[in-house]
């Protein structure tokens, strides 16, 4: 028997950190890279659906759901979002299916999905986003459509002057020019919006965002990592408004989680190390499209915790339903040779100076928020 199956069928009173994490059937939470949606009174947590071995990093069933009103007890509630036996169907069993968030849009009263689509056997150069939709909280999702976004549409904060699309051609001479530059040699610093700007853009880890207005924002991590784009979303949030920002070009943050705390807007991320952890940083805007500041590193603690941010990787910032100031930091301790056995690090954000930081607990509960 592995950890990740080992049940208990006590009930959860506390979060418990990087450990084991029963669902009400006694086994290991299996939504990695999630995110919570909050609607009527329930939480749901949607996540990447892993399997034992190096396996598991392919997507084997599709997208977890699991609900639950006091965040510590869990109830599976399933494939939300299952992958198809079809070759033909972009969500081939095999294919990579991450970072999935939901949305509830009250004009169409749908529950909207967005994911990072790698399709099957191709590795992460497809950098796509899925879209898929569904009646209830708890699915079926069917897919809608999987592209790259903003095709042909030019970000709003570039200068005239970049606004000119690239050739192949074009594109190979500048990257061999800027490969005896920066010290991330595939990465052309003004070259790759502009040469995917036909196609739609690189999209791969990626969050979702809404603000008080309504408004929807997909942020994800774009040009080969290197960039990330703050897009908005279109009324029914199905694809992009055509409103879009390019920031901290050439920073390679990735694992975007992002809140809005008295009238700013925070961005949690990490760099850009593959399943490894590094450490985390935060960044501040008083206006969703920047500009963006970043501030640091988010974590406090001693130096390893800091470097490597608890063992684990931002994935989503949830507000604690009805507490202003209640926001959990939530991130992923990956196990990529045993992918069903990554970790949930759930940990409280705390304010300091004006801004949200992580500090480690071995075992904490919602009274957290009260002191
Ligand atoms: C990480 C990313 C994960 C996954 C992984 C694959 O950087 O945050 O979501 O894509 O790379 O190596």
């Amino acid at each position: 028997m592995t950890d990740a199956a080992i049940t208990t069928e006590i009930p959860c009173m506390s979060f418990r950190p990087g450990a084991l994490w029963p669902g009400n059937h006694g086994v290991h939470i299996n939504a990695h890279g999630g995110g919570v949606l909050f609607h009527e009174g329930v939480y749901y947590w949607y996540g990447e659906h892993k399997i034992q071995g190096e396996a598991g990093n392919k997507a084997h069933l599709g997208v977890s759901v699991y609900s639950s009103r006091d965040l510590y007890n869990w109830r599976d509630d399933g494939i939300a979002l299952a992958v198809s036996d079809d070759p033909a169907c972009e969500i081939v069993r095999g294919c990579v299916l991450e970072r999935p968030k939901v949305l509830f849009n009250p004009r169409t009263e749908k529950f909207v999905m967005w994911f990072h689509l790698e399709p099957k056997g191709a590795g992460y150069s497809g950098a796509r986003s899925g879209v898929a939709i569904a009646e209830t909280p708890i699915g079926p999702f069917n897919l809608v459509n999987s592209f790259r976004p903003n095709a042909g549409v030019w970000p709003m904060n570039v200068a005239e002057s970049e606004k000119h699309p690239l050739s192949a051609d074009e594109f190979a001479r500048i990257n061999a020019m800027e490969l005896n530059g920066g010290p991330r040699p595939y990465y052309p610093k003004h070259a790759l919006f502009r040469r995917d700007f036909a196609a739609g853009q690189m999209a791969r880890d990626m969050t979702l965002f809404v603000d008080d207005d309504g408004r929807a924002y997909h942020i994800y991590a774009s040009e080969e990592n290197g960039t990330l784009h703050i897009s908005q979303l279109s009324d029914d949030f199905l694809g992009s408004s055509g409103k879009f920002v390019r920031i901290f070009p050439g920073r390679f943050h990735e694992a975007p989680a992002m809140m809005k705390w008295r009238g700013r807007y925070f961005l949690i991320t990490s760099d850009c190390t593959g399943w490894a952890p590094n450490a985390a940083r935060i960044s501040v805007a008083g206006n969703i499209f920047g500009p963006w500041e970043e501030l640091g590193n988010p974590c406090l603690g001693t130096g390893e915790q800091i470097a490597h941010s608890f063992g684990a990787q931002s994935t989503f910032i949830l507000p604690v339903h009805g507490k202003p100031n209640a926001f959990i930091f939530m991130a992923d301790r990956w196990n990529p040779q045993n992918a069903v056995d990554g970790r949930y690090v759930w940990l409280p954000l705390e304010f300091h100076h004006g801004a949200p930081m992580i500090r480690w607990r071995d075992e904490w509960d919602l009274s957290a928020f009260e002191k």
